[in-house]
């Protein structure tokens, strides 16, 4: 978490800088600090949202051709505006901006308080500069080794950008375990969290690896490892379009990331699949194919929203392909000692490509042997680069801290992985595989149909707005569209919400079921859907409100519940990307109605690069 952003050139920083924050603040928007380098080393930080920053920064001084900015989201130390970056070092000639954890910070800390350095903030991070200013004086180096040196004292997870008040021509940046990428200019370089802040100036990018350091001098570029070996850039081309990133005329991120779905469920499938000639080719499986022959079973390592499509994932797999599979949460898989080998594959999911726990599960696996296989939907991420192979999900920027377009596109990309394996394998036969791929072409139009059902999910919401608590249950495959409704509803609108099988709310929650309790109930299945209307009875004798989402022309629920949603018919296996449509819809306009920042809710961030 952490956004961070660096530029030098020729164009004023200031601007760059802030609208770079702007579009990383869903890395974290708790504090937001800029420093410039002109002459002076100006640095100023302030608790709140980016544009907190902007307004304090009216009658700043901020000329300056180089300078960086940061966005937080607190580890070390609370939300104010000492803990907030950029830290300076006691001299007040050096800054730092970070995101990571330096995981050593204390035993580093008393090292310095025993030199005689004084702390101000309760960051790991300032213990950092302090012990770069400690290598220059001391071993008499300039700004770039007193870095590096500085950096194999280091454990942890960073990317860092320095500047040096005697070094105005100097930018430095480094990374281990968080994300950084580099955009080459003419003459100007951009240092970024991720693409987003330079998308406009440039399209040529260097994705640095970990434990290289990126100095940039008098306008030349040089990469080289914290341990000095030098690297040639390696200097790729950047495809993402401005307007991706923009709400085009939508009031909030996650609106418009909900309505793009018919869109982005179409990228996903682009050019993979083909239902005249029955034919289905996912490049990264084809890489794999060697490694799969003795498959034995799959093992899905993901968190959050990418977590829920995995048991989606699960379901589709055993169904068409008949492999074992399980579903990890990646922070428990990484902490065993999971027993694994060659013939397992493991498949990590990941929006970002950044989740420090999938990477570091990621890791695990390969290092037992497993062959790893990624579902990212950021290019270049850390997770899809060390992955085997992986298939992108193609969603676009997704920049709602609360995931939807990317949970589709997931389920998308985990349908055709599920079919290619069942092809491998010869578990389905040629006339399903066809009436699958053409039902699954489908989808998109049939999201769109969902969509329409917007007004009448707002006058609901309007009904439940101030609901203190909501049950959501759904079986089969529509067990994980219960929790991942209910996720949308707490992390947006802070309602205490659960997801729970259908017939295991007998076992406990249905003690909670009173008239004041909402029950979301997902009846879109055919293969349970009588156990789920006996379910829905069951709450109803309680008294529960039950909210339905029902297939169309659904009597039965429609006389059994309160409210329904209706959706449209599809073959069960893919009905999930299309149950979830309502269910974004109503957590977005109850946490709107109840005055929520649903784009940044409290406490979260979009990337989590710590454990
Ligand atoms: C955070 C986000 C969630 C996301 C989860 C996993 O908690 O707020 O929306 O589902 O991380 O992220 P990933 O990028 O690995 O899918």
């Amino acid at each position: 978490m952490c956004g961070i952003v660096g530029y030098i050139g020729k164009k004023q920083a200031y601007p760059i800088l802030i609208n770079g924050l702007k579009r990383l603040e869903y890395r974290g928007y708790d504090s937001a600090g800029i420093a410039l380098l002109d002459g002076d080393l100006k640095s100023y930080k302030k608790s709140g949202k980016v544009k907190d920053l902007e307004h304090y920064l009216k009658k700043k001084d901020l000329n300056g051709t180089m300078g960086m900015g940061h966005t937080r989201w607190a580890t070390h130390g609370a939300p104010n505006d000492v803990n907030a970056h950029p830290h300076l070092s006691e001299t007040k000639d050096l800054a730092i901006i970070h995101n990571g954890i330096i995981e050593n910070y204390y035993t580093l800390k008393e090292g310095l308080l025993q030199r005689g350095y004084k702390f101000l903030s309760n960051t790991d991070t300032e213990v950092l500069i302090h012990l770069i200013q400690d290598i220059k004086q001391n071993e008499k180096v300039g700004i770039d080794e007193a870095v590096r040196i500085a950096l194999n004292e280091v454990i942890g997870a960073y990317a860092i950008v320095v500047l040096s008040k005697d070094d105005p021509d100097v930018l430095i940046a480094a990374k281990t375990a968080s994300p950084l990428v580099v955009g080459v200019g003419k003459d100007e370089y951009f240092i970024s969290s991720d693409v987003t802040p330079f998308v406009e100036y440039t399209k040529k990018v260097i994705y640095l690896n970990d434990g290289e350091m990126v100095i940039i001098k008098k306008g030349k570029l040089i990469i080289k490892t914290i341990k000095n070996l030098i690297k040639t850039p390696y200097i790729q081309k950047l495809e993402v379009d401005l307007e991706r990133l923009e709400k085009g005329g939508y009031e909030h991120f996650m609106l418009k990331e909900i309505y793009e779905q018919p869109r982005s469920i179409m990228d996903s499938m682009r050019g993979r699949f083909n239902t005249s000639e029955n034919r289905l080719v996912l490049g990264g499986l084809n890489e794999m194919e060697h490694r799969l022959k003795n498959l034995r079973r799959i093992i899905f390592v993901a968190c959050g929203t990418s977590w829920h499509a995995s048991l989606i994932g699960e379901r589709l797999i055993e169904d068409f392909a008949r492999i074992p599979v399980e579903v990890e949460y990646a922070s428990e898989f990484r902490y065993r000692n999971p027993i694994i080998g060659a013939d397992d594959m493991v498949i990590a999911i990941s929006q970002s490509g950044e989740t420090a726990d999938t990477l570091a599960a990621v890791e695990l696996a390969k290092s037992k042997g497993a062959n790893v296989f990624g579902i990212c939907n950021v290019v270049g991420s850390a997770i899809a680069r060390t992955c085997h192979a992986g298939a992108y999900t193609h969603a676009g920027p997704e920049i709602g801290v609360a995931s939807t377009k990317a949970f589709t596109a997931q389920l998308t990309v985990l349908a055709l992985v599920a079919l290619s394996l069942a092809e491998k394998r010869g578990t389905l036969g040629k006339r399903d595989f066809k009436r699958l791929l053409i039902a699954l072409e489908q989808i998109p139009s049939l999201v769109e149909k969902c969509l329409a059902s917007n007004d009448e999910i707002k006058k609901i919401a309007k009904r439940f707005k101030d609901s203190k608590n909501f049950l959501y249950l759904g079986r089969g495959y529509q067990f994980p569209v219960a929790l991942e409704g209910a996720l949308k509803l707490k992390e947006i609108s802070y309602i205490h919400a659960e997801g729970y099988p259908a017939a295991e709310m007998k076992h406990g929650p249905i003690a909670l079921i009173d008239e004041h309790m909402p029950v979301v109930v997902i009846a879109a299945n055919k293969s349970t859907y009588e156990k789920v209307v006996s379910n829905t009875e069951e709450v109803k004798a309680r008294k529960g409100i039950i909210i339905a989402v029902t297939k169309e022309d659904d009597t039965t629920m429609r006389n059994l519940a309160d409210y329904t949603l209706e959706v449209p018919e599809t073959e069960e296996v893919f009905s999930p990307m299309l149950s979830i449509i309502p269910l974004q819809l109503l957590a977005y306009h109850i946490a709107i109605l109840r005055g929520c920042n649903v784009d940044q809710p409290r406490n979260l961030a979009k990337s989590v690069t710590v454990e």
